[in-house]
């Protein structure tokens, strides 16, 4: 058994590619890859005609309208582990963060180490990555929270309004299924109504996109959030929400902790 999986990401634009993951691509026997920004996809491709290797193959394929995601998801990692099989060392490609809100990626990984190939992930540039730099937010300033929307809505799951929230997949939100030239938007409402159980109306979110592009700017809209639906929500859409208040901190710990000053205590 000489095959083994390495999971690597191209982050969201072509210049985030890593040099380990570049190495990887460029190691690997073979390549599968599912990434939706055609430069990354055009760099991966020109890499692996550089080492005169055999081309990636496209886990897209297993996209197809109307089809439920995860049955496309169980296809990828099948494919990833019929090459691991066949005693090749495997590179799979993903877009971002091979591991953040991407379920083949970590699945393949947990199969193939069960079957006893060795299979580790290297990091990538998130789209959260992308927000922090955007929009300025330091994740240490208020903390952070990150949900999925539709498993948000689904598990009535509670915010934490003193944090910065991130909902992810705003613009799939109550899809269980793929739709390539993008969603309806008909459970946005139900999702605005759910974070008004915790928001004012007035209160002012972000919709936020990284740009796919070097040179293109982010597509930042602040909005109302009970005005949140007259955003241009897209299946790439990522909600930002400021926290509400900062709580105070406790006098008690921070003088058992013997510093002078902590961040929001100068003032
Ligand atoms: C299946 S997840 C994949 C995330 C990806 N693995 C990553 O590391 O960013 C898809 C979701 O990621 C977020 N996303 C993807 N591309 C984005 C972009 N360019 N800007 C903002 N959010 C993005 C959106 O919330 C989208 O619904």
């Amino acid at each position: 058994m000489s095959g083994s999986l390495i999971v690597v990401g191209t982050g969201i634009r072509a210049g985030h590619l890593s040099q380990e993951a570049v190495s990887a691509v460029r190691t690997a026997d073979a390549v599968a890859y599912c990434i939706a920004e055609p430069l990354s996809r055009l760099l991966v491709d020109e890499l692996r005609k550089e080492v005169a290797k055999p081309a990636a193959e496209d886990l897209h394929r297993f996209y197809a309208d109307g089809k439920p995601r995860m049955q496309t998801y169980r296809q990828m990692v099948a494919r990833i582990l019929e090459l691991v099989r066949l005693d090749l060392q495997v590179a799979a490609v993903f877009y971002g963060h091979p591991g953040v809100f991407a379920y083949p990626s970590h699945e393949s990984i947990r199969q193939a180490r069960a079957e006893g190939y060795p299979a580790e992930m290297l990091p990538g540039i998130s789209a959260v990555d992308c927000l922090f730099a955007d929009l300025g937010v330091d994740p240490a300033t208020a903390g952070c929270q990150m949900l999925e929307a539709t498993d948000f809505l689904l598990r009535r799951r509670h915010l934490d309004t003193a944090c910065g929230v991130v909902l992810w997949q705003i613009g799939c939100v109550g899809h269980g299924d793929y739709q390539g030239s993008g969603y309806d938007l008909r459970h946005v409402p139900m999702l605005v109504e759910a974070l008004l159980a915790f928001y004012p109306p007035e209160h002012e979110v972000v919709v936020y996109q990284a740009a796919h592009f070097a040179m293109c700017d982010p597509t930042i809209e602040y909005v109302a959030i009970a005005e949140m639906f007259r955003a241009g929500i897209t299946a790439v859409s990522t909600l930002y929400i400021p926290p509400l208040l900062v709580p105070a901190i406790d006098s008690q710990v921070l003088k058992k902790f013997d510093i002078a000053t902590f961040r929001g205590t100068e003032g």
